[in-house]
């Protein structure tokens, strides 16, 4: 296997399908405003994405469906403002998108126009296959989402693993054919046996993004709260922590709050 890494001055949809080629892995975190972007685009990311999962990890709702296309377009704008290299690449929420292709493609264009955005997000496969079709036509790069896709919830009824039956990992297996005939850009497939990611990635030329769909994919994703240890309270097995930032801020704060109380801050050079 290459571990090849060539230098991109900007990540552009081709460059994405052409690390897939030279076997490069693809490095895509969500981010969700300007501050935490600019760190993300520096540290060399080669996607942001800015997910509907700001609903849970921004906003505190316990699923990704009441975030708004005006809420997701605050978001990708001010992490676009940030940015100098990385591509971005913005979910369309739940209801902008489903079952009526016109609406899609009028949510794209105003995600698009309104945050500066590179590419969309969708989930699902054969059902919104109108939708993304219609999307593509104004040349708006699309990126597909299968296996466990949160809009979903209420139809799976849990965040378990998904496709572990056969009939569903033959639908996910057409249906991740069918976004790649569709011109979809890469696919990202979340929580599904890491042997069914491993087939679909190497069964398609387009890269395969995955989250809790183990090595045999083209790149990874993690939300960014889970990965800093902000969210401590979710343990999923797929989750890396490269941080335990809610013990360190909780550290800090409490830190603060003593100063304040004992009057050690501000100290004597820190006023003016
Ligand atoms: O919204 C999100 O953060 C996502 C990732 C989990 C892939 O869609």
């Amino acid at each position: 296997m290459s571990t090849a890494k060539k230098e991109y001055k900007r990540i552009t949809v081709k460059s994405l399908i052409e690390m897939k080629k030279n076997g490069e892995k693809i490095a895509m975190l969500t981010a969700y405003d300007y501050s935490m972007a600019k760190i993300v685009d520096h540290a060399g990311i080669d996607v942001i994405l800015v997910g509907d999962s700001a609903s849970n990890v921004m906003a505190g709702h316990e699923t990704t469906l009441p975030i708004t296309l005006d809420q997701m377009i605050y978001h990708a704008s001010s992490v676009v403002r940030a940015i100098e290299r990385c591509l971005v690449l913005v979910d369309l929420p739940f209801g902008t998108y489903q079952g009526n292709s016109r609406k899609a493609l009028e949510s794209a264009i105003k995600i698009m126009k309104e945050s500066g955005a590179h590419a969309v997000k969708l989930e699902g496969g054969a059902e919104i296959s109108e939708s993304i079709s219609r999307i593509l036509t104004a040349g708006i790069p699309v990126m597909g989402h299968l296996g466990l896709t949160p809009q979903s919830i209420y139809k799976f009824g849990t965040y378990t693993v998904r496709a572990k039956e056969e009939e569903e990992a033959e639908k996910l297996k057409k249906d991740a054919k069918l976004l790649e005939e569709l011109g979809c850009f890469g696919l990202v497939l979340e929580k599904v046996p890491a042997t069914l990611a491993k087939e679909v990635a190497e069964s398609i030329s387009i890269p395969v993004i995955g989250i809790g769909a183990g090595n045999g994919v083209d790149g990874q994703v993690l939300v960014i709260h889970d990965m800093l240890g902000m969210t401590h309270e979710f343990n999923p097995r797929f989750l890396r922590r490269y941080l335990d930032l809610y013990t360190e801020m909780n550290g800090a704060f409490k830190q603060y709050i003593d100063d304040v109380k004992s009057r050690d801050f501000p100290s004597d050079k820190e006023q003016y």
